[in-house]
């Protein structure tokens, strides 16, 4: 990682929160959607969005100073990615993931931070994933923008993931929206997925699962998957960015509950925000450990070399181990021998 030599480059990291700020604003008006119809003035941007002009242009000048927009003279563009990721109903949108749960709930949490590290509460919103979830309207929130964050690496590991086609089924604990399990049944017909979760979760994830028309292959347990015994005879149990929300003590008591329900030669699926095992970086994945312990004080910072002893001390070999989504997630890849 570049080292930070200069004032500038302090400033340029103390005040990137205005930057996600401006993308954040600039999504909630869609300012993306609205270019993607085409090049604009910012005056004709400001129509279109019904806001101010010169307020317009100064979020505009924010958006192009960052690469976002792009301008040439007085018209305004779509930056590449952004035409890509951040026009709704795009095949790649992620837009309602960094709208909704990155700036409605993960930036308010961040005010915490402080407070937590020293150990104090007061005021602290959310204790546990368990006590966030029970409020329907946060798990609401929370669980429907996961769902958009979650499709694409979904795919990504349902096309990486080497299933025989005997593989029928999956258990999928914190599984959310069952965005994961969605894009797994996909691409293996005869799969038929779990999804553990929270009750308030499961009520959206039912909802995807209905849209999807995997109703009949996907179904759904309420419990909290570190109380619960979960159901055995499973081909395949992952769990996507669960180990990274629950007290780290309670990790390999996880691994081994996944070991006790796969059958032989089951696979299991660790995927995280994971740091190198140097702890180094990557910046995103260690950034998305230390935002995590404001609602999971007791929560390890992942590297892949812990979650491979963990595996292997429960029993499995371990088979692969990998990105996923790079720079920020790994996936760790293990066989019930
Ligand atoms: C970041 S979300 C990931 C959802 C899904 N696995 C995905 O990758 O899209 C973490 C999920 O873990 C669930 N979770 C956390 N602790 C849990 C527990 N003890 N029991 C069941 N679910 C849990 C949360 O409710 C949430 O839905």
């Amino acid at each position: 990682m570049k080292q930070v030599e200069s004032a500038e480059d302090i400033s340029t990291l103390a005040f990137g929160f205005m930057a996600s700020k401006a993308l954040f604003a600039a999504l909630h008006i869609d300012v993306f959607g609205a270019l993607a119809l085409g090049t604009k003035t910012a005056k004709e941007l400001a129509a279109a969005t019904k806001i101010p002009t010169h307020r317009m242009e100064t979020l505009v000048t924010a958006l192009v100073s960052v690469g976002l927009l792009a301008r040439d003279g007085d018209l305004i563009a779509n930056g590449p990615a952004s035409e890509q990721y951040l026009v709704r109903d795009g095949a790649d949108y992620f837009g309602d993931y960094l709208r909704f749960q990155i700036d409605r709930q993960m930036y308010p949490f961040m005010e915490h931070l402080d407070q937590v590290l020293v150990g104090e509460t007061d005021g602290v919103d959310f204790a546990s994933y368990a006590d966030w979830m029970a409020d329907k309207g946060q798990a609401e929130m929370f669980s429907r923008s996961q769902h958009s964050g979650s499709l694409g690496p979904g795919a990504v590991l349902a096309k990486r993931l080497a299933l025989s086609d005997d593989a029928t089924s999956l258990l999928d604990v914190g599984g959310g929206s069952g965005a994961f399990s969605i894009m797994f049944c996909k691409r293996f017909p005869n799969l038929h997925a779990t999804v553990l979760d929270f009750p308030n979760v499961i009520e959206v994830g039912q909802r995807f699962v209905a849209e999807a028309g995997l109703e009949d292959r996907i179904d759904f347990l309420a419990a909290d998957g570190m109380a619960a015994n979960w159901p055995e005879n499973q081909d395949v149990v992952l769990m996507s960015y669960l180990l990274s929300g629950v007290p780290g003590d309670a990790i390999p008591n996880l691994c081994a509950e996944a070991y006790r329900v796969l059958k032989p030669n089951g696979s299991i699926a660790v995927h995280d925000f994971m740091v190198g095992d140097d702890r180094s970086g990557p910046p995103l994945a260690a950034l998305w450990q230390l935002q995590h312990m404001v609602y999971t004080p007791d929560g390890f910072g992942l590297t892949p070399g812990y979650i491979q002893s963990t595996l292997k001390a429960a029993g499995f070999e371990v088979t692969e181990s990998r990105d996923l989504i790079p720079g920020m997630t790994k996936v760790v890849i293990g066989r019930k021998s």
